[in-house]
């Protein structure tokens, strides 16, 4: 079948990668693309935000199936778009997409359902807002509602933070009307995890391989936070025990409240998870993969993965078992000089096709673009430089050698991706075996 991949990041490179090795694939599309999905697919360039062009391009390629990357498009309802004309697409209706585009809507549905997540408050101005923050100790949590692409949670350490974050997001709109309404939330403390399930329309599930995202732009979770620097998947990021009370404590909850709220979830649902001493709590929903997470998550994937997305979408997920490989694999995220804030962009990038020529590296593309025989920065993210190898330390390993031999002025990245992972390794040296690990894919 033709395949169309919505998007342009290092997540969309990574689908497009896994879906080529799909032996149903036949043709595969992607738009916009970057210059590294245009090496695996042919790319045509769109508006993510309108519905109504992307179902005339899946049209036109005769895409059977359209897989949805970016949350941009899902909460522009382009799900609702492809249903009304009768075409497969991969993702939540816009009703459902609420999960993530409104954190106000997002924390009161966890109320409503009693789903674990922090305490919090709603604020409509920037007095409720100051008010709102006083009432909770330090550190406190500023959430703008709407999209941000990362940008929009700042943890203030102060007031003055907090004071001045409200007053950049409500009275300076510097992220437009996403920070009209506020959700100001209580600090919890723990790992945090990527804890990502494919759900049907019929209620069946599969939860994809853990991961555990790098949110903040310096190494030891300092800096701002961006879109995630960086992430590994491992299976001995969650026990037996962990991975039920995540799927009967959140998962199911979530799902069933969509379903009796009126707007039934399906698609990929990612639950950012903070493991606190009082259990998991929720942090944030995403109504799509993760960007970095997906890079690891996929680069361990051995099941056919259109197999696997054709079943959710036709309601047999019950049906079928995901296999991952139990190695671990991890990504580490190269980014150009001023992001998360405005990038520097139009670096000649050297060195990536050395990095890629050993094995077990594949490096996914976000913000490149191919001009006069030069491959060129164009975004923020960069290069999501992803190995995977026998345990932690030698994927470890295997990624930053690669990123040594990779150069572009200004770049920037994290040096110690992974490195929660080999301390938790240290701690229980043998890990989990793979085979005490039910209720998502087997490894093996
Ligand atoms: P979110 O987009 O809501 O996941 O927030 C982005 C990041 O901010 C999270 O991945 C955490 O690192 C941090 N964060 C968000 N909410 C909280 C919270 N209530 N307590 C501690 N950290 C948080
Ligand atoms: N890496 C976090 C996200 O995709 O939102």
């Amino acid at each position: 079948m033709n395949v169309l991949v919505l998007g342009s990041g290092g997540r969309e490179h990574a689908l497009v990668y896994k879906l080529r090795e799909s032996r149903h694939t036949e043709e595969i599309f992607s738009a916009p693309g970057n210059a590294g999905i245009a090496t695996e697919a042919e790319c045509y360039p769109i508006d993510l935000t309108h519905p109504a062009e992307m179902l005339a391009l899946a049209e036109e390629l005769n895409a059977r199936l359209t897989v949805v990357g970016p949350e941009a498009p899902l909460a522009a309802g382009v799900v609702d778009e492809f249903q009304k004309a009768g075409r497969l697409i991969m993702g939540p209706t816009k009703a459902a997409a609420r999960l993530e585009s409104s954190k106000v809507f997002a924390k009161q549905f966890m109320q409503r359902h009693e789903i674990p997540t922090a305490r919090f408050a709603v604020a409509e101005s920037v007095e409720e807002a100051v008010k709102a923050a006083a009432g909770f100790g330090l550190p406190v949590v500023i959430k703008a509602d709407g999209l941000a692409g990362g940008k929009g949670v700042v943890v203030a350490h102060t007031r003055e933070e907090a004071e001045k974050t409200i007053e950049a997001f409500m009275r300076q709109k510097t992220l437009g009307e996403s920070g009209e309404r506020l959700v100001i939330e209580e600090c919890v403390a723990g790992e945090e995890m990527s804890f990502i399930v494919l759900a049907d329309p019929r209620g069946g599930i599969l939860p994809l391989p853990p991961a555990q995202d790098y949110k903040a732009l310096l190494e030891d979770d300092a800096g701002p936070n961006t879109g995630g620097m960086g992430a590994y998947s491992d299976d001995a990021l969650v026990t037996p025990a962990l991975r039920q009370a995540i799927i009967r404590r959140v998962v199911l909850p979530t799902l069933q409240g969509m379903e009796a709220e009126g707007a039934p979830y399906q698609g990929f649902l990612y639950c950012g998870l903070m493991l606190t001493s009082d259990g998991p709590k929720v942090l944030e929903y995403n109504v799509r993969l993760g960007d970095p997470e997906t890079q690891p998550m996929l680069m361990r994937l051995r099941s056919d993965w259109v197999e696997i997305l054709m079943a959710s979408l036709e309601g047999n997920l019950g049906s079928i078992e995901g296999r991952s490989s139990p190695n671990p694999a991890v990504c580490v995220v190269m980014a150009s000089k001023g992001y998360p804030g405005q990038p520097e962009t139009g670096q000649v990038i050297e060195g990536y096709e050395t990095a890629e020529s050993q094995g077990g590296i594949k490096i996914f593309h976000a913000g490149t673009v191919f001009r006069e025989g030069h491959l060129l920065t164009s975004g923020g993210r960069v290069f999501g430089v992803t190995a995977i190898a026998a345990d932690l330390p030698s994927a470890l390993d295997r990624a930053y050698a690669a990123v040594r031999k990779i150069r572009f002025e200004g770049m920037q990245y994290r040096r110690d991706i992974g490195a929660k992972g080999l301390r938790r390794s240290r701690r229980a040296p043998e890990g989990l075996p793979s085979s005490a690990l039910p209720g998502g894919m087997q490894s093996s």
